[in-house]
């Protein structure tokens, strides 16, 4: 077995990858970009953002369409192939159309989706797919119109099922819902939640609630979850073609129901960190090499002061050697300079500004 830097190489990947690929010093090889188009949101979920707001990245700090776009070339030329625009809110961002329509022409991008709340999406769903955006997922955390206000902070959940419409209109597939269920909050609508599945034929995830600066013990994991709906439908079976690497999922094996799927996303209870392929980069132009380190590296700079590809191509290969191998959400609280545990006040380190 090949070592890099003295520790193992993920299995997956030890077969002879190719020189110029970007792998970790895990042997994990990234092909999948995160790009945060803004921190602005038209909602205030209150697991992403707090009440009256965060401190909002002013425009002239904001890394522009075309820096992004020299990023993600570079990026390209070194095997990513997947893109994920994400925010605050991706659709409150002036010009996102022609950015994904030039994202969509760079040679190598294979996939280009996004993570949006829904609520703009009857807008602009058809342009977005004319764009060349072919697949979308869609937060939404309740069916019950108060209980979406208050999560939301004043959200009109009518607006994201039109939206939902409007993106199946458009030809979008699939499309994905993505559900977090806070215990006390809405986890009273986990049966609605699988019956909307089912009526729509949806592709349903439920994400296990990450408590940044909160709780734990609000979280509802995968187990208690799957044991529910089991004890419903007796036809519910985990599925073992998936197609995802973060969520597992699950069907209805009888005829009249299978056309849904029900995925789980269990970033806390079975974490998925050793099949990890994924940066994020930020709004402000900050790479971070996981979701839960405040570590950021500031690539608005290197593109600027750069003088090749090249440079760019050996700074980020050796960032890559300090990309950790797991989270430790689940470890003693303050560990590590993890956004999960610490400096969340001080940083304001919400959700907001990594999506996700
Ligand atoms: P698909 O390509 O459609 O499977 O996208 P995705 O599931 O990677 O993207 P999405 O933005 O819909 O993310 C769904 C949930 O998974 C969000 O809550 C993310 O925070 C979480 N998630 C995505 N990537 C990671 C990751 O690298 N680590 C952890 N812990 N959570 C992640
Ligand atoms: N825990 C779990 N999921 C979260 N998301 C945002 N914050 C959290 C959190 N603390 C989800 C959103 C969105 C996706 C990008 O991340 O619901 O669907
Ligand atoms: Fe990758 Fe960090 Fe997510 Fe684990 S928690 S999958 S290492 S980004």
């Amino acid at each position: 077995m090949d070592i890099i830097n003295n520790k193992k190489i993920n299995s997956k990947t030890e077969n002879s990858l190719p020189d110029n690929f970007l792998i970790d010093g895990f042997g994990r090889q990234i092909t999948y970009l995160r790009i945060s188009l803004t921190d602005r949101c038209n909602l205030r979920c209150v697991y992403c953002m707090p009440e009256d707001g965060v401190k909002l990245i002013e425009h002239n700090e904001m890394l522009s369409y075309e820096e992004i776009l020299k990023f993600v070339n570079i990026l390209a030329s070194h095997g990513v192939n997947k893109i994920r625009i994400t925010g605050g809110e991706p659709l409150v961002r002036k010009g996102m159309i022609n950015f994904i329509k030039n994202l969509s022409s760079i040679s190598g991008i294979k996939d280009i989706s996004m993570t949006t709340n829904g609520i703009l999406l009857d807008k602009y769903a058809q342009d977005l797919y004319n764009a060349g955006l072919k697949r979308i997922n869609i937060s939404l955390d309740s069916l019950n119109n108060e209980t979406f206000s208050k999560i939301t902070r004043g959200g009109n959940l009518d607006a994201v099922l039109k939206g939902i419409s409007a993106a199946k209109a458009a030809g979008f597939h699939p499309i994905k819902i993505n559900t977090v269920l806070i215990r006390g909050t809405n986890d009273n609508e986990l049966m609605n939640f699988i019956s909307f599945a089912i009526e729509n034929e949806l592709n349903l995830r439920f994400i296990e609630y990450m408590p940044i600066g909160q709780n734990i013990s609000r979280t509802i994991t995968t187990k208690e979850l799957t044991e529910k709906i089991k004890a419903e439908y007796k036809d519910f079976e985990s599925n073992k073609i998936s197609d995802s690497s973060v969520s597992k999922e699950y069907y209805f094996s009888n005829n009249k129901n299978n056309k849904a799927v029900i995925g789980f996303i269990s970033p806390l209870s079975e974490h998925f960190c050793n099949d990890c392929n994924r940066l994020r980069l930020t709004a402000s132009g900050k790479l971070r090499l996981c979701l839960f380190y405040d570590e950021e590296y500031d690539i608005k700079k290197i593109l600027n002061n750069s003088v090749n590809n090249e440079d760019i191509y050996n700074y980020l290969l050796n960032l890559l050697q300090k990309k950790r191998q797991t989270h430790l959400f689940n470890n003693k609280r303050g560990a590590n300079n993890c956004s999960g545990h610490i400096n969340i006040i001080e940083d304001n380190t919400y959700m907001n500004k990594i999506g996700g």
